[in-house]
């Protein structure tokens, strides 16, 4: 007799667990996991500076001898990606993931010059950090040539 209540107890516990674990995989879908992954993915993947870059300030800023100097750099070393605008469309950035950034966008313009400069030192792959092939100074007359892309791109809309 107490043996025949034990399975049924047992049976009972047992559908309760059965119960629980269908509950508890009905509010954590699998769909649901991966609509998490993706946003975590897209966070990961989003290219954004530390918040201390921002205070960087560009001593070179508006100076049409940097901005010249800049120029000068951009169109041997940047424009194969960025494009001769620097709109992300240089021959070698087509085939790239993530495709190289247009340069002239809102996206990149809303950023502050140090994020900018940041960006340009610490490099993402497939880009290479500038660090070491340019001196702070040629760094900050790109970032100051950049800003002049932004500019006749909305000269033009
Ligand atoms: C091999 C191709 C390649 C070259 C060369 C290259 N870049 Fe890039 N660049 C990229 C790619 C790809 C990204 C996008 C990276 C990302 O968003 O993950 C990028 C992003 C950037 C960004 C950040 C834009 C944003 O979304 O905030 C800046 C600024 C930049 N490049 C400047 C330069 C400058 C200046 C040079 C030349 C000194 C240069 N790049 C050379 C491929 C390149």
């Amino acid at each position: 007799m107490i043996k025949k209540i034990d399975v049924k107890v047992k049976y009972v516990l047992m559908s309760i667990l059965l119960i629980l674990v269908v509950v508890a995989a009905k509010n954590n879908t699998p769909a649901e996991n991966f609509k998490n992954m993706d946003k975590i993915l897209q966070d990961d993947n989003a290219w954004k500076a530390p918040e201390y870059a921002d205070k960087l300030v560009n001593r070179l800023k508006d100076l049409a001898e940097a901005s010249k100097k800049g120029k000068a750099i951009f169109d041997t070393q940047c424009v194969i990606c960025h494009g001769t605008e620097g709109k992300g469309d240089g021959v070698a950035g087509m085939g790239l993931t993530p495709r190289p950034a247009n340069l002239t966008s809102k996206k990149v313009q809303s950023q502050s010059d140090g994020a900018i400069y940041w960006k340009i030192t610490t490099g993402k792959p497939p880009m290479a950090s500038y660090k070491g092939a340019f001196s702070k100074e040629q760094r900050w007359q790109l970032v100051t040539y950049i800003r002049t892309l932004g500019k006749k791109e909305s000269k033009k809309n």
